[in-house]
């Protein structure tokens, strides 16, 4: 009887993150920690694979490696994969789903590949049981992620089943809202920590404050997950509710004060909308308010910026908006660290401060620039201290 092994496990996540996440898994306990392009890899067991779906802030799926083979062609894709024994781990009432990414490698279309690994394992079942399961793309108990890369094929189990930004408490949205992980993955990255005071001033949906709120109580991201695993037959409940519990004790009174605005009255209303937490909403000050009639509501603190990219109006309004940017940052928040995440890299320039720090993300397709800056009153020799965000 086939059971599978914990001991290997692949973290996906988006590109620029692989550091944080790197280090979110030494914090949960990860061995061997192998930073990959997009994903980390770890030695890990069955309790760390829970925690990394509790726990990870930067993770969207946690994998569990189960066959690699040579594939040239479909028919080697299908003989490998019915050779799995897939009914050691699913019923024929079992529902299952198969993700499939390619690259490089002999076959032109993932869908087609997905389609052919179902195939295999619906044929499996079918022989083995003489019923066959049936395809939920939603909420699948088994969902099988096929990577090919050149002639190489990886099968894992996804041990999350869905992706793991989804933490529940987005009900509503604005426009251009951030991914959550990629939130959660830039105030990691950021240095900012409880105790500093957030400042989030053109917050649309609300990501960043939402995120840092959840950081700074060290509240597990998916403590209220509804993970694939939880359907498996060898899932261990009471291994589970360890994890659970020791999640539920690792959270801390938020000390930072969050003032979180935005200039349209929609994205207030959908921020408040996604903060119903009383506990969060007793902490963050929400208003409607224009960036550049902001005042800071202590000596120092950290701001996160996302401003629109400015697809859609002219290089010159977009020159004047992001040199604005830049003077109300310099004028009247003297002592601050910013942080500004821009798709447009022209742009950028125009802020006229010089970044403390630049690292290159994808928003979605977008290439962006999240640069740090540094505001100091005086020169900046004397403000030295205000290094202490790496
Ligand atoms: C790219 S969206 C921010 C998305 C946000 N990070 C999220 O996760 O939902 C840019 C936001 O800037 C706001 N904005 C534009 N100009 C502003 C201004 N002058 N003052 C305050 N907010 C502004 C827009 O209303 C919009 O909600």
């Amino acid at each position: 009887m086939y059971s599978i092994n914990y001991n290997k496990v692949i973290v996906k996540t988006f590109q620029g993150l692989e550091d944080v996440l790197a280090s979110e898994i030494e914090k949960i306990g990860g061995r061997d920690i192998e930073v990959l392009n997009r994903a980390v890899l770890f030695s890990g067991n069955k309790e760390s694979v829970y925690a990394a779906n509790v726990k990870l802030r930067t993770a969207l799926r946690v994998l569990i490696p189960i066959s690699d083979f040579d594939v040239f062609n479909e028919n080697d894709l299908y003989k490998h994969t019915k050779s799995f024994p897939w009914q050691d781990l699913i019923t024929p009432s079992s529902t299952i789903a198969v993700d499939s990414f390619i690259s490089n490698s002999p076959f032109n279309h993932t869908n087609y590949v997905a389609l052919k690994v179902k195939d295999a394992i619906v044929d499996k079942m079918r022989e083995h049981y003489n019923s066959r399961p049936s395809v939920d793309v939603e909420n699948p108990v088994l969902r099988v992620n096929v990577h090919i890369f050149k002639n190489n094929c990886t099968l894992s189990l996804d041990t999350s089943g869905y992706s793991l930004h989804k933490r529940g408490y987005r009900q509503a949205q604005t426009d251009a809202p951030l991914n959550e992980c990629l939130a959660a993955g830039m105030i990691l990255m950021s240095g900012w920590e409880n105790g500093i005071d957030f400042y989030d001033l053109m917050c649309g949906s609300g990501t960043f404050t939402t995120e840092a709120f959840s950081i700074a109580s060290n509240t597990a991201p998916n403590i209220h997950g509804n993970f694939s695993f939880l359907k498996w037959k060898d899932y261990e409940p009471d291994l589970f509710k360890k994890v659970i519990d020791d999640a539920k004790k690792s959270i801390v009174d938020v000390k930072s004060r969050f003032f979180t605005s935005d200039i349209s009255a929609k994205a207030v209303a959908v921020t408040k909308t996604n903060m119903r937490n009383p506990d969060m909403r007793k902490k963050v000050h929400i208003s409607q308010k224009d960036f550049f009639e902001t005042l800071p509501q202590a000596k120092s603190g950290m701001i996160m910026l996302n401003p629109p990219y400015g697809e859609r109006i002219s290089l010159d309004d977009n020159k004047d908006f992001y040199k604005r940017i830049g003077d109300k940052l310099k004028f009247d928040y003297p002592d601050f660290n910013c942080w500004i995440l821009s798709g447009n890299p022209e742009s950028v320039k125009f802020i006229g401060l010089k970044p403390s720090k630049k690292i290159n993300l994808l928003n979605g397709k977008i290439e962006c620039k999240f640069n740090r800056y540094d505001l100091y009153t005086g020169s900046r020799k004397e403000n030295m201290s205000f290094d202490k965000f790496q």
